[in-house]
């Protein structure tokens, strides 16, 4: 199945994520991930990622479309994949079309998570990642076993840079101002889905199981 993930900053995208990948073996494509493992590599596209990054602005459509259009052709897209914070601009989301009618797919769902906006920065600033696996967790609503270890393997759990309030409010800004014409976009075309992402975590998931149940 081939499926688009979006919502807000915070909304809970890359929590599901995990669970949906999980579940259904396929691969999870999350161009913010792509750009913070480049930025670690110190590549060329981290540098040029990590500007925009850090003040909490898009980086460059033609930038980041290169990076999608060049992963959805590996194998091991070839039965499905999970895209994660991409597309999140018309003109992205246009280009996703056209790769994937050079690719003969096309999009099944794209699921919006939809949360109120005003419970997000506490969502973000809360939000703490294991170093190791990348398992995501909550201060407040989804917080370890033992403080500061992840559950899964150990690790050691890490704020993001751009979690901070200041960032988190500009990720905000950007982000809702971008959102609607998306959603537009989506909902002309036929494909979106909203999922109520103000809820518990496991029910969130419970849903988006729901729609996806007979799609393989
Ligand atoms: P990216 O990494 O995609 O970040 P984001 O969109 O800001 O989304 P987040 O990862 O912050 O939130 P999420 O929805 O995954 O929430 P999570 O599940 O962690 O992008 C980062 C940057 O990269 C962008 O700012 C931009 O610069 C660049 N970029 C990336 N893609 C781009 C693109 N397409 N174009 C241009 N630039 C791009 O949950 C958040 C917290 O809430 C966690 O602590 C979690 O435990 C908790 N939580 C989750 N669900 C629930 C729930 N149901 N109840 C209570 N708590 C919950
Ligand atoms: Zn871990």
């Amino acid at each position: 199945m081939n499926l688009v993930l979006m919502g807000l900053p915070g909304a809970g995208k890359g929590t599901q994520a995990e669970k949906i990948v999980e579940q259904y073996g396929i691969p999870h494509i999350s161009t913010g991930d792509m750009f913070r493992a480049a930025m670690k590599e110190g590549t060329e596209l981290g540098l040029k990622a990590k500007a925009y990054m850090d003040e909490g602005a898009l980086v460059p459509d033609e930038v980041t479309i290169g990076i999608v259009r060049e992963r959805l052709s590996k194998e091991d897209c070839e039965n499905g994949f999970l895209l994660d914070g991409f597309p999140r601009t018309v003109p992205q989301a246009e280009a996703l079309e056209s790769i994937l009618e050079g690719l003969n797919k096309k999009i099944d769902f794209v699921l919006n998570i939809d949360v109120d906006q005003s419970i997000l920065m506490e969502r973000l600033t809360g939000r703490r990642i294991c170093k190791n696996c990348g398992a995501t967790y909550h201060l407040v609503f989804n917080p370890p076993a033992v403080e500061g270890v992840c559950d899964r393997c150990g690790g050691e759990l890490y704020q993001r840079a751009d979690d901070n309030a200041d960032t988190v409010q500009n990720r905000l800004d950007v982000n809702i101002k971008q959102s609607k014409p998306l959603l537009d976009f989506y909902t002309e075309k036929g494909y979106l889905r909203n999922i109520d992402g103000q809820r518990e975590i496991s029910e969130v998931f419970a849903d988006i199981q729901t729609l996806l149940g007979g799609l393989k």
